[in-house]
């Protein structure tokens, strides 16, 4: 069950270690099938609260839809994909994380979940390039007549950004600095 309604934000951040990795996984349609310790404390759940619940659970309200767009269709392509993401944590706090996700394939090649290991973000690049650029594509979500028709615009200005600089979504990511 998506659990849309947790949007309460304190605006206060977390942060961790560099040394340490958030690590999760899921099934091939978004449940939660792993998390390690490190997951679990700085999004304050139990490993009971996650297991077999959607990952947004820990999504926060200001991550732009047309990212986990870009993700899932990504990521059901077979593809990797680098992204840099807010998340919310159990009570409304909020933690930035510079995430690598990926697919597991089973001996025969088949998909059977998908695998994020995420590290700390390089701040400044957190300040000065995705949270202004994640301020932008969300307003534009936003400020369409539809969600559909917002995916769309947030979708368009990516695919803009991406053609100005003659790069792929990850090396964007890349050279932004993690
Ligand atoms: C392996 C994996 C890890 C994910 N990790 C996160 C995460 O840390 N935070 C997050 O908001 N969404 C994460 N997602 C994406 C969610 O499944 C979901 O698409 C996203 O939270 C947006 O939710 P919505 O599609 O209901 O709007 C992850 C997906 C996968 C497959």
């Amino acid at each position: 069950m998506a659990l849309y309604g947790n949007t309460h934000v304190t605006g206060v951040e977390r942060t961790f270690d560099r040394d340490d990795i958030i690590v999760s996984k899921t099934d091939t349609v978004g449940k939660m099938t792993y998390g390690n310790r490190t997951f679990f404390k700085i999004a304050g759940y139990t490993e009971n609260e996650c297991l077999g619940v959607q990952h947004n659970l820990i999504r926060h309200p200001d991550m732009p839809r047309c990212v986990f767009d870009f993700l899932w269709k990504n990521l059901s392509a077979g593809e990797e994909v680098f992204a840099y993401v807010i998340n919310r944590s159990k009570n409304g706090d909020h933690y930035w994380v510079f995430a690598h996700v990926t697919p597991s394939y089973d001996a025969a090649g088949k998909t059977v979940g998908y695998h994020s290991t995420r590290r700390v973000p390089n701040r400044k690049t957190v300040d000065d390039h995705i949270v202004p650029l994640y301020k932008t594509l969300l307003q534009l979500e936003k400020s369409a007549e539809s969600p559909s028709r917002g995916l769309a615009a947030g979708n368009d200005a990516v695919a803009r950004l991406l053609a100005e600089h003659k790069v792929s979504f990850n090396e964007l990511m890349f050279s932004l600095g993690t």
